[in-house]
């Protein structure tokens, strides 16, 4: 589903990504973990060209683009291969809950309103807000605004969604009901990445994880090689220092 191979990318002279290479297959739930500015962010946002790479070739899905040479219509296409739920929800909030998700579906995919509108309240219904269908996302929780976030991402029936963080703005009490959400996602054959330092959410729903230092992915393998028997003492120095 999504194939990556010498992708670089720089800040000034600082470099974020340094030859980042991998694969991950459809319905690969694969968790990317690893110390703060280690590029986390920055590898999910070269996904959906958030962050414009320098170097590297991308596929996700049957779209497949060399950062080098990036013409707009790619740039568009490549995008629609993904959707992004963020840390801080990014919802519009002039916006109700249900236009968040329809804007979206009529403006840049060109569903019909109607359509849009039955979709929205459906997907409302799946993450057990349809009775918050009008409300703006300032009457809302952090929870709740989080899984409007997370219908929206669904809404364009992506082929991988992207997740930074998607619970790192939220109290303790309230984490629960989105980690949930996302188990019960990742039990639905999506592809998904996420970024996350929840240590035993991610041992739980991945297929796999990735542990990234200074820009490169420097382990991978499934939760219960990289928590019980890493290869790396960077990796197992990270996780020591979050028990
Ligand atoms: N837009 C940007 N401009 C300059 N530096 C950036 C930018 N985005 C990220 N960086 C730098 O790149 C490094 C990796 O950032 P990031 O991918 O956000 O790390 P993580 O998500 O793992 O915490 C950090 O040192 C950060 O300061
Ligand atoms: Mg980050």
């Amino acid at each position: 589903m999504i194939t990556v191979s010498g992708l670089n990318k720089h800040f000034n002279h600082f470099k974020a990504l340094s030859e980042v290479n991998f694969s991950i297959k459809r319905s690969e739930v694969v968790s990317v973990i690893g110390p703060s500015g280690s590029g986390k962010s920055t590898l999910l946002r070269s996904l959906n060209l958030l962050v414009k790479p320098d170097s590297g070739t991308l596929q996700i899905g049957n779209q497949q683009i060399q950062a080098e040479s990036l013409t707009r219509k790619q740039i568009a296409s490549f995008r629609r291969q993904t959707s992004m739920v963020f840390q801080h929800y990014n919802l519009f909030k002039n916006k109700t809950a249900l236009e968040n998700i329809t804007e979206i579906l009529i403006y840049t995919h060109g569903v019909k309103k109607n359509e849009a509108k039955e979709r929205g309240m459906a997907l409302l219904a799946q993450v057990g807000l349809a009775h918050k269908a009008d409300a703006y996302p300032a009457t809302l929780s952090g929870g709740q605004q989080q899984r409007v976030g997370i219908a929206r991402a669904l809404s364009v029936e992506p082929q991988v969604i992207l997740l930074d963080e998607p619970t790192s703005s939220l109290d303790p009490e309230i984490r629960r009901e989105v980690l949930n959400l996302i188990a019960s996602l990742a039990d639905k054959n999506l592809t998904m990445m996420i970024v996350t330092h929840e240590m035993s959410f991610a041992r739980d729903v991945s297929d796999r994880i990735f542990f990234m230092e200074q820009g490169k992915i420097i382990e991978q393998g499934k939760p219960n090689q990289i928590f019980t028997a890493s290869t790396e003492n960077r990796t197992r120095t990270f996780l020591h220092d979050f028990a």
